[in-house]
């Protein structure tokens, strides 16, 4: 019989339900490609009377009992927040469990304690759903210094800017729908406000310093005050308003631009992100695909979950 790795997940939500169901439909091109079988073991939320699809074999809301249950070999943090998920990750780390994790609130608030925490720690679904940026990034700063990001790394803004230039929506109505369709909060502060665009600027300016660099420092500005009327003027001169991430030689800056209609952000549109990346050897490179979304980010999950493996069968 082939080997199997047991996950605990904390959260069920879009994306921990998202990833049981890809466990479910693909597990078993996991165990084809490392020879290891994933299966869910159980998964920690808030109430366990509601009904989940697919429904995980325990359902429990004692999220220590998920962390340290021993069928668990690898936890899974979906559920978000900076506690008591910090609590469980380090509970996680401490027992010598992987954690993969797709908050990149906590990531960006606690990097420096995280990296030096020890243990095995994966972050690849918080930053920029599906695509695979950190793995990318993490190889990219051995092999040159990296002078310059600038991305879109928030699908909800994408989306609302987007419906204002092409649907001629106004901000308000472009957020109703984004909300309708379940791209934004009721609460969408986080995002229309670029803390979450911070967030994930934070996270990828610290891979590349190999330092850890703080929210706070980030020069950031949402979409909240960008008006039809800005859009147009913007689109009449040939230009683009994009909610913009940059890091520029140690500068981060999130904010409303108004880009040239070549340039390689301007035409990516709805809830896609994208990062074009900049270095001296490697010229320019651009990365583009899905930002969110539960089975989108449940991909760059699954890829975590395939380098614990093989790290493992390496040991
Ligand atoms: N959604 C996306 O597209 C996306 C993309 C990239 C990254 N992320 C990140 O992924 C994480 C999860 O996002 P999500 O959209 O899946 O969130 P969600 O749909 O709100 O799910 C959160 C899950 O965590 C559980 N939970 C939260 N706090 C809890 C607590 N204190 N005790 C017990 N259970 C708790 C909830 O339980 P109940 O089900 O009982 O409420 C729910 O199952 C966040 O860090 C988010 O930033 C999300």
């Amino acid at each position: 019989m082939g080997k199997e790795i047991g996950i605990g997940l904390l959260g069920y939500g879009t994306v921990g339900a998202a990833v049981a169901q890809m466990v479910q439909d693909h597990g078993f091109r996991i165990a084809t490609e490392t020879g290891t079988l994933p299966l869910i073991r159980v998964a920690g939320v808030r109430d366990t009377s509601r009904h989940r699809d697919p429904m995980p074999p325990v359902l429990t809301s004692n999220l220590l009992e998920v962390v340290e249950a021993p069928e668990v070999d690898v936890v899974i943090e979906v559920m978000g927040g900076m506690n008591p998920a910090g609590a469980l990750i380090r509970k996680a780390l401490q027992l010598g469990k992987p954690v993969i994790t797709a908050n990149k609130m906590l990531m960006a608030e606690q990097w420096a304690d995280l990296m030096e925490f020890g243990g095995e720690l994966h972050f690849e679904a918080a930053v920029a759903g599906a695509i695979p940026i950190v793995e990318t990034l993490s190889t990219l700063v051995a092999t040159q210094p990296i002078t310059r990001i600038e991305a879109i790394l928030n699908g909800t803004t994408n989306y609302i800017l987007t419906q204002m230039r092409h649907a001629g929506k106004t901000y308000d109505e472009a957020l109703a729908e984004a909300q309708a369709l379940g791209y934004a909060e009721a609460e969408p502060s986080s995002d229309v406000e670029g803390w979450d665009a911070a967030y994930k600027l934070v996270i990828l300016a610290s891979m590349i310093e190999g330092d850890a660099r703080l929210v706070g420092e980030v020069d950031r500005d949402g979409i909240t005050l960008v008006s039809q009327e800005n859009i147009q003027k913007a689109s009449a001169a040939g230009r683009t308003i994009k909610l913009v991430a940059q890091y520029e030689r140690g500068d981060l800056t999130v904010g409303p631009v108004a880009l040239e209609s070549d340039h390689p952000l301007a035409s990516v549109d709805g809830v896609e992100n994208a990062l074009v990346i900049e270095g001296p050897a490697l010229g320019r490179l651009m990365l583009r695909g899905a930002g969110a979304g539960g089975l989108a980010t449940a991909t760059s999950v699954l890829s975590d979950l395939i380098r614990v493996i093989r790290r493992r069968s390496e040991q």
